[in-house]
Formats: structure tokens, C-alpha cells, sequence
């Protein structure tokens, strides 16, 4: 019976594998639109560099959760209910103090997302859901912080901006405004993005009809890879590379030597940007002002040069992730946590997406080729 269903299968039906889903329209969405070849991006309606010049994170979270800008009243009340929840549950924050102080800060905020999901009220909807997450986020990244390098973990503030009081939190002092600031644009930037790899995974975990933790937990998994978020903290990495370097440091020849080795320059290229990244442009413009600001011109310096050699030698442009890395290293914060910022920024999409995949869901389910054997006979396990 199992061998006819075999045969049966129409290969027809598949003319081609698309791999990585490549120009596959899977869902509509209200959310953000990216025109590849003109390098814009849009969240609800609004340009990024509208966004970028105006907005604050929170307005864009309420953007994107409702599809258009909040007034007076509706953002303090969102303030204010993301300030209430900004504190950890108890088992969440021991957890954070015991586990490995060398883990990776992406392993530890995906399993304390996913603790979470034990603590909330069971009567809690999916816009309370997303409002905790939300202000929680930052919450674990600079307490994991703080314990991995032995330090008394910063309880949250109750006022101030989801950027000020991360940065309170990570560094024990409160940020002046040109930092607040920083990390603010930077959250705005990183906020939303169409059908990338971590909203796929959180839409596909919502389509199964799973709870808004679970989905947020695969997409952080999804966006700890160095083809998506954790290209960040490798294009950090390889600046400091060249750092070690010294005087030798030649990042025109790094990067030659890179493409000649057929290896991938990280924070270059995108599926659909065939020009530069818009947000690359305020990280750029960013990364300039804070490297000369903080003695770090060299890093901006051998970044311009990877640019330029990338461009001519491979026409490929940078992506979010390259001029981020300098930017937040000139702010101080260790590399390894970029691709946590990333997060912190990006559960406003995911959540978004949670919404929007809810309200008209079906299953996703794409076939696959079977390449395999078919009709073998079966070997007595003393036979084979
Ligand atoms: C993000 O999707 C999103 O929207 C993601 C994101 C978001 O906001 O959510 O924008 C955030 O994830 C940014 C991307 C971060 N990743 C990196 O920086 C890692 C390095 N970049 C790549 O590996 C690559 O460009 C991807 C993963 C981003 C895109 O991969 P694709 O679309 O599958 O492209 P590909 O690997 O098939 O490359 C096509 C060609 C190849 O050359 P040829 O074999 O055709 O000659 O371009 C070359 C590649 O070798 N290429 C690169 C390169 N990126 C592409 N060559 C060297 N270095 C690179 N970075």
C-alpha cells in the first residue's frame, strides 16, 4: 500500500526547489514594505527615515501592533504599562544569577523568554503578552549581564525610556541623553523587517496555534545565527581582530582575503536589498559621529574600507548588522550582547507578525522533494 502511494506522487507537481524560499510570497501584511532595489523600508505606512527622525520605540511598537501612531494618551498609557513590567519573576531572576556565567547571552534570554511563559496570569491576552515581553527583554539581558561578570543586578527603574533604563540597568548609572538616544535609534531601526528568517519562525510557531512565548522563543533561536542577528557581534569581532593586529592591520587585504577564500564577509549582503541597506545609513552616519566622539575612528576608518572594497570587488553593500557593531561598541557595550539589542528591538515585529498571523491563520506547511529510496526490501537486523 505504502509502495503504491509512492509511485503515485506526481512529480510534476514540483518543477523546482526553491531553496531558502527565495522570492516566495507566503503571507500579506500591514507590517513593513522593502523595495530591494530602491533600498526603502517602510513600517504601517510610515518611511524608516521618517521613523528615524521622529519616532520613538515605544510610538513604533504601537505602530506596528496597530497599524497607525498612537496620540498623547495612548502612549503614556503604553509607557506605563510597559514600565509596570519591566521586573522579572523570582525563578527567572535565579535562574539568570545560576546559570553558566559563560553561556551566551542569546542562549540565556531564549530560556528565560521561555521561562517566562510560567509566570504569566493565566488571564493574560496577547497584547498583555506582548507589552511583557517587550519590557522584559531588556530586563534579562543586563541582569545576565551584570551576574556574569559578578555584579549586583540593577533593578529596573519605574520611569524613562525602554532605552534609558536599559542602559540604567546595564551599566548602573543613569545614560546621558545623546546615549539614550543612540540606543533609542537604534531600537526604532532594528524593529521591524518583513518576512525575515525569526518572524518566518514566529509565524510559523503561531499557525500551529502555540502561545505568543513559544513563538518568541524559536524566533530568538532563529535570530542568534550569524546569517541573521548574529552577524552583528561577528562584525564586531572582526574589527577586533584587525585591532589585535596592530600597526599590520589592512582590511582592504582581510577583506580580499575573505572573498578569495569564498568566505562571507558578516554584515554584507541581503536576500532583498540589491542596494544599500537603508538603515545602514543612519548606522553609518551613527557610527561616524560616535567613533570620532570616543577615540574610535580607526574602527569607522577600517569599515569605510571594507565598504569600499566589498562594493568594488563584489558589488555587495552592508547590511543593519555592520554599522550597528561600532556603534554600540562606541556606546560601551560588550559584543556579544548586540544581537540581545537586536531582540529587544525585533519583539515588536515578532509580536506584531503574532498578531497579524492570528487573525487570519492557516497552517504553514511547504513540501519537500523526497530524493530518497523507495521500495527497499527490509534486512533482518542480523543481516545487515
Ligand atoms: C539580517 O532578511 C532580513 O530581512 C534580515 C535582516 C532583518 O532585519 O531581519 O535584514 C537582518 O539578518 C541581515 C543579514 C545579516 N547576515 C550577514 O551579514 C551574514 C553575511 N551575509 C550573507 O551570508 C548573505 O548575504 C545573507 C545570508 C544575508 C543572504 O544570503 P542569500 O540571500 O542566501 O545570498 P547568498 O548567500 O546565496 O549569496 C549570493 C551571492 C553569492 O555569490 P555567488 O556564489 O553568486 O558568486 O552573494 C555572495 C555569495 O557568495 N555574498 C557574499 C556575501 N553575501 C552574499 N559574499 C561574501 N560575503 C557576503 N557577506
Amino acid at each position: 500500500m505504502a509502495e503504491k502511494n509512492l509511485q503515485n506522487i506526481d512529480l510534476s507537481e514540483y518543477p523546482h526547489i526553491n531553496r531558502g524560499l527565495d522570492g516566495i510570497v507566503a503571507f500579506s501584511t500591514t507590517k513593513s514594505f522593502i523595495d530591494g532595489q530602491s533600498g526603502d523600508l517602510i513600517y504601517s505606512g510610515y518611511h524608516i527615515d521618517i521613523l528615524a527622525e521622529n519616532a520613538t520605540f515605544e510610538e513604533v511598537c504601537f505602530l506596528l501592533w496597530n497599524d497607525r501612531l498612537p496620540n498623547k494618551q495612548e502612549l503614556h498609557d503604553l509607557n506605563s504599562s510597559l514600565r509596570k513590567q519591566r521586573g522579572l519573576p523570582a525563578p527567572v531572576l535565579d535562574y539568570i544569577k545560576n546559570t553558566n556565567k559563560s553561556a551566551e547571552p542569546m542562549a540565556v534570554l531564549r530560556s528565560a523568554v521561555s521561562m517566562l511563559a510560567d509566570f504569566q496570569d493565566d488571564d493574560a491576552d496577547d497584547t498583555a503578552n506582548a507589552i511583557a515581553l517587550t519590557a522584559k527583554m531588556p530586563t534579562i539581558i543586563a541582569a545576565f549581564n551584570r551576574a556574569r561578570q559578578g555584579k549586583d543586578i540593577v533593578e529596573p527603574l519605574a520611569d524613562g525610556s525602554t532605552a534609558f533604563n536599559f542602559l540604567y540597568m546595564l551599566n548602573g548609572e543613569k545614560p546621558g541623553e545623546a546615549a539614550e538616544r543612540t540606543m533609542d535609534l537604534c531600537l526604532v531601526l532594528h524593529a521591524e523587517h518583513g518576512m525575515n528568517a525569526s518572524t518566518f519562525t514566529a509565524r510559523t510557531v503561531c499557525a500551529t496555534e502555540s502561545d505568543m512565548f513559544s513563538a518568541i522563543t524559536g524566533a530568538i533561536g532563529a535570530l542568534k545565527g550569524p546569517l541573521h542577528g548574529g552577524a552583528n557581534t561577528a562584525v564586531m569581532n572582526t574589527l577586533l581582530t584587525l585591532k589585535e593586529q596592530g600597526e599590520d592591520a589592512d582590511p582592504v587585504a582581510f577583506t580580499k582575503g575573505k572573498l578569495e577564500r569564498k568566505e562571507k564577509l558578516m554584515g554584507f549582503g541581503h536576500r532583498v536589498y540589491k542596494t544599500f541597506d537603508p538603515r545602514a545609513f543612519h548606522l553609518r552616519k551613527m557610527s561616524k559621529a560616535l567613533s570620532e566622539e570616543t577615540g574610535h575612528e580607526y574602527l569607522y576608518n577600517w569599515s569605510e574600507a571594507m565598504v569600499k572594497t566589498m562594493k568594488e570587488e563584489k558589488n555587495i553593500d552592508p547590511n543593519v548588522d555592520f554599522f550597528s557593531a561600532t556603534v554600540y561598541y562606541s556606546i560601551g557595550i560588550q559584543p556579544d550582547l548586540y544581537t540581545c539589542i537586536f531582540a529587544m528591538s525585533r519583539i515588536s515585529g515578532w509580536t506584531a507578525h503574532f498578531f497579524e498571523q492570528k487573525a487570519n491563520n492557516r497552517l504553514i506547511r511547504p513540501r519537500a522533494l523526497y530524493v530518497g529510496e523507495k521500495n527497499l526490501e527490509w534486512t533482518p537486523i542480523e543481516e545487515r
